[in-house]
């Protein structure tokens, strides 16, 4: 990028080299206060970043000069920013009041997306209030989402982040490998007359969420279901709606989709249709507007008051500036587990690029590696590398204020471990304290300092806290997104197209290639270089004389 504002902020970039974070927070008793934002019921305390007051205002000066509040515009305007789908990205609409028209090819599309909102309310609560009844008159006790990505990944993790005001009925269930292991232990101990199954995919082509669907079909038919009484027990969401139809479902049972959705981007459209089952539709529109209070936020506040602004470009920062290559999220929440997994395809399937949208090569790094997993578990796996290890992990904490299940003081436990792990990260401690520490406490001075090196940790390693009152439907709708928008912001600056997803067709197009010779089909004799051969034929032999555990 060589822009003046980048030239700026890596002029700038030295002037932090001898000011650690430690030393910024010693200078500074308003750094906290000064460094924290509210926005959609969220509170973001970006105060232990290695930025300055001067560092976060080139970083807006390089969001205004790359025309970044100008390309926010054109995302909610519904411009065809998909470039080479020639489709715009309209997720921003799926959760925006209806007196706001939202036009492609000049066709308001509000009017579609409410009446898709008042079907899926008319449905849920049919199968919730236990008038939509199975094959032998009974009610639906458990919903089997098959899906997989974006038809899976937020929807999954929005069900879990809001168990607490989920109902006993129906339990939501989720497959999305073709591992055959996914479907056999999800319908392991299900009934097929009290089982209702969704079928969610855009496409209706997906060859895993099709191979699982089929097999969802044999074990309904299998326990007693007929063709005709499929239509009880089977729904879709799907683009494709002939394809959905072809497979046996009902008209009624088909939920639309819009190629205007990307598919990471498609929690709001019925294809959260799972979670509204498992919690109800108005909690399911609490999601939504506390999504739309972010879009709102985002739309409206200027880059240094920004908050999926200012994640995105100290994101940037940590990138182009010292050289960090990944990006950790860890939720202080048991019911958060999933979503480092959603966060990880939402940013890596829609930022990992390398040309611009001109098609010229970029001359940078692109997306980062995102990776994760709940709090504290990870403090006794992974962040003994976040602590000592040599490379810059910019880490995102999240933790809700307080607790659905506070039990025997264990919320309080579980905020001061969050705390720590930001504090220890920046912080550090020097080898002179560790060896005034040990010897204070009667260590022999030579083996102190044999030691210090090891014990010594080097802090000035950067976090963000993002916390709220309590996870709920609408603070939940709000930090997604909030990543979809910092997600946005990064694409933005490097002019890349966050919205397709070429590299995926290609491993899926081998795929099919591969598949008839593992299968042993006739005439299907690739010429396909040696280790894939070698590979094939070991499989097929392993065929011959595998057996099968159950
Ligand atoms: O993984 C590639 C992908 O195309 C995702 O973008 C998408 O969410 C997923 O496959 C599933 O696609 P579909 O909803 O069409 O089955």
């Amino acid at each position: 990028m060589e822009t003046p504002e980048w030239s700026a902020l890596m002029n700038h970039r030295a002037q932090l080299e001898g000011l650690p974070l430690r030393e910024l927070f010693q200078q500074d008793a308003q750094r906290y206060p000064r460094m924290t934002l509210e926005a959609a019921g969220l509170t973001l305390d970006y105060s232990r970043n290695r930025v300055t007051d001067q560092t976060l205002g080139l970083l807006a000066d390089l969001a205004r000069g790359r025309g970044l509040p100008e390309r926010v515009d054109a995302l909610f305007r519904g411009e065809q920013l998909n470039t080479t789908e020639n489709r715009p990205a309209l997720h921003t609409a799926l959760r925006q009041p209806q007196d706001q028209p939202v036009k492609v090819d000049g066709e308001n599309i509000m009017p579609a997306i409410q009446a898709t909102l008042e079907r899926m309310e008319i449905f849920t609560n049919t199968v919730r209030g236990g008038e939509w009844r199975g094959m032998n008159g009974d009610t639906i006790t458990d919903v089997v989402s098959i899906g997989i990505g974006g038809s899976y990944l937020g929807p999954l993790t929005a069900t879990e982040a809001l168990t607490p005001f989920q109902s006993e009925h129906p339990r939501c269930h989720y497959v999305a490998n073709v591992d055959g292991s996914d479907i056999r232990e999800a319908l392991a101990g299900l009934n097929p007359a009290t089982t209702l199954f969704l079928v969610q995919s855009k496409s209706f082509t997906t060859q895993e969420t099709l191979a699982n669907a089929r097999v969802a079909r044999q074990w309904f038919l299998h326990g007693g279901g007929t063709e005709t009484t499929v239509q009880h027990h089977f729904a879709a969401v799907t683009a494709n709606a002939d394809r959905a139809r072809d497979f046996g479902i009902a008209g009624d049972s088909i939920f639309p989709m819009w190629d205007w959705v990307g598919g990471r981007y498609s929690l709001w459209s019925a294809i959260g249709l799972p979670v509204a089952l498992a919690v109800g539709m108005p909690r399911f529109r609490e999601l939504l507007a506390g999504a739309h209070a972010m879009d709102q936020h985002f739309q409206q506040a200027p880059p240094e008051q920004n908050m999926p602004m200012l994640m995105g470009l100290m994101g940037l920062w940590y990138m182009h500036g010292f050289g960090a290559e990944s990006q950790a999220v860890i939720p202080y929440d048991h019911y958060l587990r999933h979503l480092p997994e959603h966060l990880q395809q939402l940013d890596m399937e829609s930022n990992g690029k390398s040309v611009c949208l001109d098609g010229s090569p970029v001359s940078h790094h692109t997306g980062p590696v995102i990776w994760g997993g709940p709090g504290v578990n990870g403090q006794h796996a992974y962040h003994q590398l976040l602590h000592q290890g040599t490379r810059l992990v910019p880490v995102d904490f999240i933790l809700p204020l307080t607790s659905h299940n506070p039990a025997d003081g264990h919320h309080a436990m579980l905020a001061a471990n969050c705390l720590a792990q930001a504090r220890a990260l920046m912080l550090g401690r020097t080898e002179q304290e560790v060896r005034a520490a040990m010897i204070a406490e009667g260590m022999a001075e030579d083996e102190a300092q044999r030691l210090a090196p090891h014990r010594a940790i080097p802090g000035n390693r950067p976090s963000n806290l993002l916390t709220m009152e309590r996870l709920e439907p609408a603070t939940l709708g709000a930090l997604i997104a909030l990543y979809e928008h910092r997600t946005f912001v990064q694409a933005a600056i490097w002019r890349i197209n966050p919205f397709d997803q070429w590299g995926v067709e290609l491993g899926k197009e081998i795929g099919g290639q591969i598949l008839p010779a593992l299968n042993g089909e006739p005439d299907t004799d690739m010429a396909f270089d040696s280790a894939t051969a070698g590979q094939i034929a070991r499989f097929r032999a392993a065929q011959g004389s595998g057996s099968g555990s159950r």
